[in-house]
């Protein structure tokens, strides 16, 4: 076999041209030469991108909203948390960039790879064939695998958690697939079908991951161990207990600081300014709550903002060929939490439970 060079590349993936300043930098990125990684990390960016981008949907109404900052602290050393959220943010990630290298595949982007077409001609159940064109989620797992998981180089408890984490997302990529067929048979009687693997729209995997975060398992180790990992000892011991848990689900190993709070140190904003939804057409229970979720029961208030906004309307066509326009003064009422006037003793009346409660 050809030896390939070990490449350690030290490179940036910029998530979001929109966050200029959001880079995740992302260190150390292991990979079997330079040209599998041009081929990929365009790709590879992208996808990382989509699972942030499908996090902020999922804690739109949360109290943590997925914040740029917070996921730049999460990959620099010394300053990685190892929460419920980080948990969400790795396996979220780790999907998108599984996702998106799969539908490339099967997009024909790149050379080396396409359709998975091994079944293809074998019968699969009563009535149905194998055939088209499946997914490739083999070669979307092995090549994310490589860049996502190639980014923990450490051996302890807080790398075998991240590592855990992306792989129940790239697991959540698999179980969410669904099967797509067509029918076959003597004028459209559907007597034969043939039937290939179609992965889900990428917000059925995050709403997938969001009832995995809810559901997620805090690790109890004592902190001398999550410290001092890197012994012979104590790591059979803390895999060990990884190994405990099923693949599929997202663990942690530290509670969740007060998202309520404003904290410099961790980069949390707090959630005083944030809108929240009250009132509206059709509001789904979890909205409905949010401005509870998000102000009173963070010691807020919810105050009411009346918007004004001016657009074109009443617009009508004149012979020939122009549209003239009325303008509209419309009002929109937006709620956002804001302070209190009077601090008062008994101002923090809220829940000590995180945000699962939906
Ligand atoms: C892979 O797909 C993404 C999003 O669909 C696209 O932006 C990217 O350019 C594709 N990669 C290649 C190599 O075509
Ligand atoms: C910020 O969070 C840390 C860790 O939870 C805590 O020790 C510290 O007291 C907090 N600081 C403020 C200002 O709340
Ligand atoms: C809003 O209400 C309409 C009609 O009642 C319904 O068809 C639609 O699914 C609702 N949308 C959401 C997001 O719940």
């Amino acid at each position: 076999t050809t030896m390939s060079t070990l490449v350690v590349l030290h490179t940036f993936l910029i998530f979001s041209p929109i966050f200029a300043t959001s880079a995740w930098s992302v260190n150390n990125f292991l990979m079997t030469g330079p040209k599998a990684y041009l081929t990929y990390s365009a790709s590879v960016a992208v996808g990382a991108q989509s699972g942030i981008e499908e996090c902020k949907y999922q804690f739109t109404w949360e109290r943590w909203n997925c914040p740029e900052h917070t996921i730049q602290l999460a990959s620099q050393k010394g300053l990685r948390s190892a929460t419920r959220e980080t948990s969400f943010v790795h396996a979220v990630s780790s999907a998108g960039v599984m996702y998106t290298l799969t539908k490339n595949c099967s997009m024909g982007d790149f050379d080396n790879c396409g359709c998975d077409e091994s079944r293809n001609g074998k019968v699969g159940g009563r009535g149905w064939v194998w055939g088209g064109c499946s997914d490739n989620v083999e070669f979307g797992e092995r090549i994310s695998k490589l860049f996502v998981d190639g980014l923990e180089t450490g051996q302890d408890a807080r790398a075998l958690m991240n590592l855990h984490n992306n792989e129940a997302g790239r697991l959540a990529v698999k179980s969410t697939m669904k099967r797509t067929c067509k029918c076959h048979g003597v004028s459209g009687s559907c007597s034969v079908q043939t039937c290939w693997l179609q992965l889900a729209d990428f917000r059925d995997i995050g709403n997938h991951l969001k009832v995995k975060h809810d559901q997620a398992l805090k690790l109890e180790m004592d902190k001398k161990k999550i410290r001092s990992g890197n012994s012979a000892d104590n790591k059979g011991a803390i895999v060990d207990i990884f190994g405990s848990v099923a693949r599929t689900e997202l663990v942690f190993l530290e509670d969740s600081p007060d998202y309520c709070l404003k904290n410099g140190s961790l980069a949390l904003q707090g959630t005083e300014g944030r809108e929240c939804l009250q009132s509206g057409k059709n509001l789904s229970q979890w909205e409905k709550r949010s401005c509870r979720r998000l102000c009173i029961e963070c010691g807020l208030k919810v105050e009411e903002r009346r918007i004004e906004s001016i657009s074109s309307c009443n617009c009508k066509f004149h012979w020939c060929c122009t549209v003239k326009c009325e303008q509209c003064k419309h009002v929109v009422t937006k709620h956002y939490c804001s302070k209190r006037e009077k601090p008062s003793s008994n101002s923090h009346p809220r829940r000590k439970t995180r945000g699962q409660n939906r």
